[in-house]
Order: C-alpha cells, then structure tokens, then sequence
C-alpha cells in the first residue's frame, strides 16, 4: 500500500507563482519561504527545524558561498535553498562526507531532466553549464561531541538570472541565458528534492561511480595547489580528489585544497 503523503506544508511569507508548484510537491518536505533574509543557511542552522525542512528565500542579503565567498542572490529570479537534516547516528559519518556530491549530483539529474543543457557536477561541490558556474553547494553541520545534530545543505542554483553583474559575467550562467527558456523555480525544486531524497541513499560506491559518469572533473587537469597541477582520476569515499600529478605521484587533495593523504609513489 502506498502511504498517503499530504500536500506539501509552506509556511512564511506569500509564496510567489512559480513556487506554486511545490504545493503539489507530494514528498515530504516542509517549506518556509522568506521574500527577504540574510542567508538560508544561517536561518536553517539558527532553528531547530525538524528533518526535511526546506528554507527557501527570494533573496538573501547576506548569501554566502565557500570560502565566505558572496552568493550572488538577487529577487525573484534564483533559487536559495537550505535543506535541514537531522540525520540518524549510523548514517552521519557517510552521510557527511559525501553530502555534497550527492547535492551536486543531484542538481545536475534534475537539470538533465528540465533542460537538455550539458550539464554537470564539477569537483567539488559546484554545478556547471558548458564552461560555466550555474550553481554551487555550502554544507554545514551542526555537531556536539561526536554526534551530527544537523546537517545544513545549502544549494545556489542560478535560473533565471538574464544578465550577471561584471565580476561575474566570465564565469557564472543561468538557465535562462543557456537555454533562452525562463524556469519556474518550483518546478526544478521539486525535481532537485526528488533526486537528493534517491541519490542520499545512494551506496558510497554507486553515488562515486554516478558522480564521476556525470563530471568532467574526472580526467581533466586539475590544479593541486602549490603551484602544482596534475589529471584528475577518481573521487574517494571521504569526497576528495584523487589527482595525478605531473610528476607522476598521487595526492588525495580534500575539498579544501588541502593534501590528505601522503604522496604514493
Ligand atoms: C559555492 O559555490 O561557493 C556555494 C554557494 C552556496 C550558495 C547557497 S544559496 C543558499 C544557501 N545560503 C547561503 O548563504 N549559501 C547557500
């Protein structure tokens, strides 16, 4: 028998029409929506939202990349979404390490499906259009002691942004300048939480080997830090990067940029 699942809770501000289709999103979720806050993320992991909350806003003042790097988040055309986890103790350690290539994995399945853009996941937590930045993941946790409470999957998708501003105009796209066509940003929501719910539960194994058909970062050449470059092989269990370096040694390099395991010969 199939459960019943309700129609999708949104709470919080008046949600605009073309999130209108998370109401019929019969996944369980919960939604709170905000025309305006600082970061989703900061607002995720300052209340204590149960598992499977999404907080979605129009804009954020505040939006936050990796490396405290600025999102570029204007009104009414983007998606700014954190998801709340709360995950169980068993899971928390995989869950963790891969958390972002499973999100990143995700947006690209849903954006194959929506468009039919060349899209892909690029090591390690980015979402590329062709030669250009379309979304990015911030994940955080909210750990005590050695428990994971929360985990906090920040997703940056760029949809309907027609022009970026200078800085930005090399190397971050949208949708709508790809492919001519405006999304409804409920629409691809509904399809990014359909393939994060598949794609969390994913093995480490076929999550790896998914991820890895998908992005262009495998046997492309990387740089490795250190002034130092080498041809990108396989992503580990624990989300870094197995990079072959000119010299012919391999480093694992994390999602940091930092070396983590001792060069093999
Ligand atoms: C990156 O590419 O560096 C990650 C970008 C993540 C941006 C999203 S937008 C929603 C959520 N709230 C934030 O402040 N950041 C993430």
């Amino acid at each position: 028998m199939t459960a019943y699942i309700p129609e999708c809770d949104i709470y919080g501000d008046t949600v605009p029409e073309d999130l209108w289709p998370l109401r019929e999103l019969r996944i369980p979720y919960s939604f709170i929506y905000f025309n305006r806050i600082n970061s989703t993320n900061d607002t995720a992991k300052a209340g204590d939202y149960p598992d499977r909350t999404a907080i979605i806003a129009d804009t954020q003042d505040v939006g936050r990349g990796r490396f405290m790097r600025d999102w570029y988040s204007p009104p009414g055309v983007n998606i700014h979404m954190s998801i709340v986890l709360r995950p169980v103790e068993a899971e928390a350690q995989a869950t963790l390490s891969l958390i972002n290539t499973a999100a990143a994995l995700a947006m690209s399945r849903a954006l194959a499906t929506a468009t039919s853009l060349d899209v892909w996941p690029k090591w390690p937590n980015d979402v590329y259009i062709g030669t250009k930045k379309a979304g990015g993941i911030l994940s955080e946790s909210l750990i005590s002691g050695a428990r994971v409470l929360r985990l906090v999957i920040g997703i940056g998708l760029n949809v309907n942004t027609l022009k970026f501003p200078v800085p930005l105009q090399d190397k971050a796209t949208s949708l709508l300048i790809e492919s001519g066509i405006r999304y409804k940003r409920g629409d691809i929501i509904a399809l990014i939480l359909r393939e994060f719910d598949e794609c969390r539960l994913f093995s480490p194994d076929r999550l790896i080997s998914a991820w890895s058909a998908m992005s262009k970062t495998i046997n492309s050449y990387v740089p490795a830090g250190g002034g130092r470059g080498g041809v990108a092989r396989a992503l580990n269990e624990d989300g870094s990067l197995v990079i072959e370096l000119d010299s012919g040694q391999s480093i694992s390099l994390n999602s940091a940029g930092e070396v983590t395991s001792a060069p093999c010969h």
